[in-house]
């Protein structure tokens, strides 16, 4: 695996592999490496000949206030990892040159409606921020398709949605969440859990299969099934920012049972701040299993 931290470099390899009609997919990552994201690179090695991993902790998607200082940074212990499964090119960009003017008064590229709700209610500019960013990788890299994962559901429709409205040549591919054992969704902030705090977080992934199981019953009343959700989080100790059924194409608000709905929540616990989700995808309202 070769580390790569500039544009220029970048394209060089890059435009060799291209001239010998091999084809590219890109993992974007902002490290700290775990399993779920070695998922995405073990898929994406599968669907490419030659497989870029970027790691870029991007400071315009971190709003006012929030962990962009703490964030974890692992270069030379995710790089290790990254070396055993085998990808061609680790991307690892200093922030001069992604943002080499300063990032006052950088080209924007914005997701309006998608990119303002939920989780972009509550961190305003956020996915300003990881559609800029993502928009300047595809570009970076011109992969023939990236894969992302489904844990971050909203995220996954904006880019869905920026490589749709640019015309961007790029195949997105989604993969399922990894858990651990007891259900908690893989994160890079779960380490900022307490022993106590750890033993508490899989209550989020619980909420969202009891709202599942309610919705699989028949359950039409949405608000309902939506309050039990911040409830039973409340309960548990956490700082939900939302619990929210919504239809997985595009999440708006959904007139009732529908099919495609998807039950997203994100909520603090301690100094973490937890999202997940559940997408149902038949009549039968039956959580989803390993789509791609
Ligand atoms: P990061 O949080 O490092 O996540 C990188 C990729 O890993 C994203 O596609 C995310 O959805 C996926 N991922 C994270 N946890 C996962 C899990 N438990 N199972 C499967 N996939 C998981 O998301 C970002 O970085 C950034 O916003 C980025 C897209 C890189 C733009 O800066």
């Amino acid at each position: 695996m070769q580390t790569i931290s500039t544009i220029a470099a970048l394209r060089a390899t890059l435009g060799q592999w291209r001239r010998e009609g091999l084809s590219i997919s890109l993992v974007p990552t902002m490290g700290n490496l775990h399993e779920g994201h070695l998922a995405l690179v073990h898929k994406a090695r599968q669907l490419g000949d030659r497989t870029v991993v970027s790691l870029f902790v991007n400071p315009i998607q971190f709003v006012a206030g929030e962990d962009y200082e703490t964030y974890p940074r692992t270069l030379g212990e995710d790089s290790r990892r990254l070396g055993e499964l085998g990808p061609d090119v680790l991307f690892a960009p200093s922030v001069q040159e992604m943002y080499p003017a300063g990032l006052q008064g950088h080209t924007r590229v914005e997701v309006p409606g998608l990119g303002d709700i939920l989780c972009g209610e509550f961190r305003p500019g956020h996915f300003t921020g990881v559609a800029t960013v993502v928009a300047k990788l595809l570009n970076a890299v011109q992969p023939d398709l990236a894969v992302f994962g489904e844990k971050d559901y909203q995220q996954l429709l904006v880019i869905r949605r920026l490589v749709r409205d640019l015309c961007l040549p790029v195949e997105i591919h989604a993969l399922a969440t990894v858990r651990e054992a007891d259900g908690l969704a893989l994160s890079s902030r779960n380490g900022y859990l307490s022993a106590r705090e750890r033993r508490v977080a899989p209550v989020l992934y619980r909420s969202l299969q009891h709202a599942a199981r309610r919705l699989g019953r028949g359950e039409g009343n949405l608000e309902a099934v939506e309050r039990a959700g911040l409830q039973e989080l409340r309960e548990a100790g956490l700082r939900p920012d939302y619990f929210s059924i919504r239809r997985g194409a595009d999440l708006s608000q959904p007139e009732g049972a529908e099919d495609g709905l998807v039950i997203l929540a994100a909520a603090w616990l301690g100094k973490a701040r937890l999202i997940d989700n559940i997408a149902l995808h038949n009549q039968h309202c039956t959580p989803e299993r390993n789509r791609e």
